[in-house]
């Protein structure tokens, strides 16, 4: 059986219009995500990655071509509805955590789960995602006394608790170490795998395109491959 498409774009657009330059950032993408698939991204620097990666996750609207996620066309929608559906179906995982530096490990990743949930609920499923991934023993760090091998497990529990359909990531191994990198990866692949959860992550290192299900280069703002 064929699996079933979460997101599909076809002939996406994105020209950046600035006063002193215009730049074609994307030229015409097309592309599925199926639920359940590990999909990454690859390209060289301003291919258009990130530019792909923050259509994808509702984050900016395109200049032309459509996105449906969920069934749902998307560039439709008012920016509130788009937040109603960020909030509580995508995750966000990014190169440099973008944690709240004031807050600790355990308020970081039960604030994106306040607004709709008991705050005791929140504080439990908080612990048990910082259980999941492994940094138990930080609850109460702020994110400065954690490394960043943990930091990035603390924004990818932060990233799950309120079950979202799919994450996304933009180079979330970049600022670690070898060592660091590998937990990062193979925490994403048991989420993938394990727990069925959609990943769509961009990465420049090729050793890390061996966890893809499926692999989107991108060249200049076109597929150049796609397998
Ligand atoms: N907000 C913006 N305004 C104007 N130009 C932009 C903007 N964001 C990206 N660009 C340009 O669009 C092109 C694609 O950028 P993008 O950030 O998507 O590339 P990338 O593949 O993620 O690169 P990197 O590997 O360096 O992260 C680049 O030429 C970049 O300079
Ligand atoms: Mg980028």
């Amino acid at each position: 059986m064929p699996s079933e498409a979460i997101i599909t774009v076809t002939d996406l657009y994105k020209t950046y219009v600035t006063d002193e330059v215009r730049v074609e950032a994307l030229k015409g993408v097309s592309l599925d995500i199926a639920r359940g698939d590990f999909f990454i991204i690859t390209g060289r620097n301003g291919s258009g990655k990130s530019t792909l990666l923050h259509q994808l996750g509702l984050l900016d609207r395109p200049t032309s071509g459509t996105l449906i996620l969920n069934g749902l066309d998307v560039n439709t929608m008012s920016e509130r509805e788009r937040a109603a559906i960020r909030v509580r179906e995508l995750g966000y995982i990014f190169q440099e955590y973008a944690l709240m530096a004031e807050l600790t490990a355990l308020e970081n990743v039960m604030l994106p789960a306040m607004m709709t949930r008991p705050m005791a609920e929140c504080r439990a499923r908080a612990k048990e995602l910082l259980d999941r991934v492994g940094v138990s023993h930080r609850l109460h760090n702020l994110p400065r006394q954690c490394s960043g091998g943990e930091q990035q497990k603390i924004a990818i529990a932060r990233s799950l608790v309120n079950g979202p359909a799919v994450i996304f990531a933009d180079e979330p191994t970049a600022n670690l170490d070898s060592i660091a990198a590998q937990g990062i990866m193979e925490l994403f692949r048991s989420l993938n795998s394990d727990e069925n959860h959609t990943i769509v992550m961009i990465t420049h290192e090729q050793d890390e395109t061996t966890y893809a299900t499926k692999l989107l280069n991108l060249a200049d703002g076109l597929v150049d491959t796609y397998a």
